[in-house]
């Protein structure tokens, strides 16, 4: 592993732990994060985020400038010049003899982050600092190798980016959740028969955050086939659980001459490429989850990577539920939306690892999902993983003009206000179907963190938006 090349001063800690030759003269830049003193020599642990690994850096006594450095403490930011040496300690196979070591930028005894392992709440009231610890450093490496996956995934695959808008007229899932969008004076808006005059705002029209790129991506889907889209999504949902945020990543793909069937297969595959690569190129951060935050998670990842994941109907499902015998705070009977309780039970107790539910009643599913023959329930699919639940919503869609236009009066939505969308019926419609991953939700299963907030480098959720 070489330097980076733009980079001709000093070294990724990353890529000086694993020199096959060592270097002669080596300089590292970074956060320090423990300090310890003997009486001839000081051990420095430095870390640059490029690793999970510091590098440990031994200052001895009689080092030029040793004396400036006893006030060195936990958090100060320093350059260190040395000569890369087979470690005799344990737990590394380099460190670094310095011949210099400067101070960049100096810290005080009252750094937040100490060396005691501070609990994931705490650490969420000091948003901006909690990167430089082991488990934050790890979470958001892993996020970054995901994001790079879900596009070799897709691109890999022929599928075309589409980077629908994120200020949109329209409520994809019809759950109204959107934050508005707006250059109208709060205090004294423009009205108009007594109502507020939307029209007179900047776009012509109520406008908001979008909860979904998915009617967008529908129009692109029935002209280049295949596409996905991977962009924020904003829901103000008011529901303060471990699972949802405000503002979170989705990805969601969508396919022409698809059936529900092959939508599952697509979402199957993808699901298990990103576990295949987190623990490829992930592996030392897995370690560090599976040691410290959630023992298992490697084995679990592993299965999921070797078996086929289970399918049952929505009726098949509330079945299962119904015989439990459990006692869930939400009654279950056959037309109520699964509640985390009751999505956790049939991944983690009946089928023990991921779990496609299709099938579902038309009323607890949006408008757009393919009406099924029976008249009661549509093409739809959830994926539910272990300790998370629903990681991934998906459907075929409605590709029926009539059917979806009876639907769309039936739920109360203007067909007029979504002809744009109707068009693609109307002309060269197809069979078409896709989901959204949620990507916080993934990264949870995948890291084995319990709540959404520790996945977010700035989590949105009710009350708090402050870094
Ligand atoms: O099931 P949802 O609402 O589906 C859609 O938005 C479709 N338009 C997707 C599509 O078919 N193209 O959301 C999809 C996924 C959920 O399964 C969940 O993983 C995640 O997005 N999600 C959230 N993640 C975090 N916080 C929230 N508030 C979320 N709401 C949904
Ligand atoms: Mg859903």
């Amino acid at each position: 592993m070489k330097k980076n090349s733009w980079r001709t001063d000093c070294w990724r800690i990353v890529d000086l732990l694993r020199v096959a030759e060592p270097p002669e003269n080596v300089r590292v830049q970074g956060w320090i994060r423990t300090v310890r003193c003997s009486k001839e020599v000081m051990f420095l642990a430095v870390n640059d985020g490029s690793c999970q690994a510091s590098l440990q850096v031994v200052v001895a006594v009689d080092m030029p400038g040793f004396d400036a450095l006893s006030q060195l403490g936990t958090g100060a930011c320093v350059a260190v010049n040395g000569r890369l040496v087979a470690s005799p300690g344990k737990g590394q196979d380099w460190e670094v003899q310095a011949d210099g070591v400067s101070v960049i930028g100096a810290t005080g005894d009252d750094y937040p982050l100490q060396k005691k392992r501070h609990s994931f709440e705490f650490l969420r009231s000091i948003a901006h600092l909690r990167p430089r610890t082991n488990a934050y450093g790890a979470v958001f490496r892993v996020r970054s190798q995901m994001a790079h996956a879900v596009h070799t995934f897709f691109q890999e695959r022929g599928f075309i980016n589409i980077h629908t808008p994120i200020i949109t007229a329209n409520d994809c899932e019809g759950a109204g959740e959107m934050f508005r969008v707006t250059t109208l004076d709060p205090e004294n808006p423009p009205m108009a028969d007594g109502r507020i005059a939307w029209h007179e705002d900047f776009f012509g029209a109520k406008t908001g955050l979008t909860v979904s790129g998915q009617l967008q991506g529908e129009l692109f889907a029935t002209a280049f086939s295949d596409i996905y889209t991977f962009g924020p999504t904003f829901r103000a949902e008011n529901s303060n659980t471990s699972r949802h945020a405000a503002e979170f990543w989705m990805v969601e793909p969508e396919i022409a001459f698809a059936d529900l069937a092959m939508n599952c297969r697509l979402a199957e595959e993808f699901l298990r490429y990103m576990v295949v690569y987190a623990l490829e190129h992930c592996s030392e951060d897995l370690d560090f989850f599976n040691r410290f935050v959630a023992p298992g998670l490697i084995e679990k990842l592993e299965a999921v990577v070797g078996a086929s994941f289970s399918t049952m109907t929505y009726t098949e499902a509330v079945d299962q539920l119904l015989k439990s015998g459990q006692n869930f705070s939400f009654p279950v009977e056959w037309g109520c939306d699964l509640q985390s309780e009751h999505e956790r039970y049939l991944t983690e107790s009946v089928v023990g690892g991921p779990l496609f539910v299709t099938d579902y009643p038309e009323g607890i599913k949006a408008f757009y999902m393919r009406r099924n023959d029976d008249g009661r329930t549509v093409a739809a699919m959830d994926l539910l993983v272990p300790k998370v639940g629903e990681i991934i919503g998906g459907s075929q869609r409605e590709e029926r003009m009539d059917v979806l236009v009876a639907k769309m009066k039936s739920v109360g939505i203007d067909p007029q206000s979504l002809d744009w969308y109707l068009d693609i019926r109307r002309w060269g419609s197809c069979p078409h179907a896709g989901f959204g991953l949620g990507f916080e939700r993934f990264l949870m299963y995948v890291t084995g963190m319990e709540n959404i907030r520790d996945v977010i480098p700035f989590p949105r959720t009710p009350g708090n938006a402050r870094f």
